[in-house]
């Protein structure tokens, strides 16, 4: 044994003080008592399975002002996230395999954490896709436009998804009509008519596509960011290959309870009422939707304070994901199992990672947690570059510690590794 870990584990769903053992970064044993030469001590501190985000942004190459692979895993790392999956609306685009090749090379120097990529699905390319599966974890299909974002035409949806489904790998998909985007296109001034502008009808119109083209086909296909009280409903009965994701921002904001005057809480799809919030947490402790999302997407704070109607979409989040959950737990809004459920093992188990549960076998990524130590979210201690959140001043409890493959990656708010510490996954 190479390494002990001593506090209370959640394991096989619930707590033991025991004892964890880690050989080349797998866990191998979980008992009461174990000891190495390297023994580490916790006490009474909960030892949780780290987060999995399968949604980030991290603008890497091309929009690296507001973010890069460093920052970003950084971000995730100090968040309790040992795994990302980015985003293709980088530029280049990550559509072929010579921008998928670039920009694993570049990930796997900058990243702190593990990772892994999607190729985006274009009208161009749909005729590739097995080639690019070969090198991406996943795919992803913009219904409708979004910042930066490459969209596939309606009519090539039922193609793309039956080409993503021969590679059996997951295919994500952001479900909000173009037509309907279109027909209520308008000048925007306010997170109102944002709001407007991105009605629950365009949502529900590509829900309705997605389950209709998905017929009959069974690899895992995620709808992201579920928004609106209609979508979800539509989504409720829904096949068992198809996933549901839900973010922070929709789940813990409401547009009439912000300075709608603002654009930082510009984000696609919209923050909408306080009735669609709930309902999203209704289905989050009701076993309905599947999976946390950060869809961590910065933009500088030059860029969102700028006229609202030219101000991008999208906010940052992967940081703050675990932590205000573990505040939201505290507080008696949803339940570990279920936080567990959602951030680490559907992932997981979505994208074939051996991470998301503390089993033998499985690789050493762990957080460490003090349920006491409250604290309030501030820009200033956090490490995305963008250097803003839109949860300043939220209660969130931060890990203390963060181990990945058995390596410890955070203590003390410090970064023990290097760049380049992550690995690639899913490929
Ligand atoms: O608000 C959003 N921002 N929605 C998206 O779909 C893309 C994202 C971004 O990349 O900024
Ligand atoms: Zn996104």
């Amino acid at each position: 044994m190479e390494l002990t870990i001593e506090g209370k584990i959640y394991h096989n769903g619930s707590f033991e003080q025991g004892c964890l053992a880690i050989e080349q970064g797998k866990i191998v044993a979980i008992k009461k008592t174990l000891k190495a030469d390297s023994h580490l001590n916790v006490g009474t501190n909960l030892i949780l399975p780290a987060g999995i985000d399968l949604h980030v942004h991290f603008r890497d190459p091309g929009f690296t002002h507001k973010e890069d692979f460093s920052t970003g895993s950084a971000a995730a790392a100090f968040g309790g996230i040992s795994c990302v999956f980015d985003m293709p609306n980088t530029q280049p685009q990550t559509i072929s395999t010579q921008t998928l090749m670039e920009k694993a090379h570049l990930a796997s120097q900058k990243s702190y954490v593990d990772f892994g990529l999607y190729a985006a699905v274009t009208d161009e390319n749909i005729g590739r896709l097995a080639e690019l599966s070969t090198l991406c974890a996943g795919f992803k299909i913009f219904l409708g436009s979004s910042t930066h974002s490459l969209r596939l035409s309606p009519q090539n949806l039922r193609d793309a998804l039956v080409e993503t489904n021969r590679t059996k790998k997951i295919t994500l998909l952001h479900a909000e009509d173009e037509h309907c985007l279109k027909a209520h296109e308008g000048r925007e001034q306010t997170l109102v008519d944002h709001l407007r502008c991105r009605s629950a009808e365009c949502e529900e119109t590509a829900l309705r596509a997605i389950l209709q083209n998905a017929h009959g086909l069974s690899s895992p296909i995620h709808i992201c960011h579920i928004s609106s009280c209609e979508g979800f409903e539509m989504l409720r009965k829904r096949p068992r290959n198809i996933s549901v994701g839900v973010t922070p921002h929709h789940l813990f904001f409401d547009v009439h309870s912000l300075n709608t005057k603002q654009a930082f809480y510009k984000v696609n799809p919209p923050i909408r009422s306080s009735f669609d919030r709930d309902t999203l947490w209704y289905g989050v402790n009701n076993k309905l939707i599947d999976l946390f999302e950060s869809d961590h997407a910065p933009h500088t704070e030059k860029e969102k304070t700028v006229d609202f109607d030219s101000a991008p979409s999208g906010v940052p989040g992967v940081e703050t994901l675990y932590p205000l959950l573990l505040a939201s737990m505290k507080k008696g809004q949803i339940t570990l199992v279920t936080l567990l459920a959602l951030l680490c093992e559907k992932p997981s188990q979505l994208l074939h990672l051996p991470k998301g549960k503390i089993e033998v076998g499985r690789d050493a990524d762990f957080v460490v947690v003090d349920m006491k130590k409250i604290e309030t979210i501030t820009a200033d201690h956090l490490h995305s570059k963008c250097g803003w959140t839109p949860f300043e001043g939220f209660p969130a409890i931060f890990p203390t510690m963060v181990l990945i493959r058995g390596e410890s990656i955070i203590e003390d708010h410090q970064l023990l590794v290097k760049q380049g510490f992550g690995k690639c996954v899913g490929v």
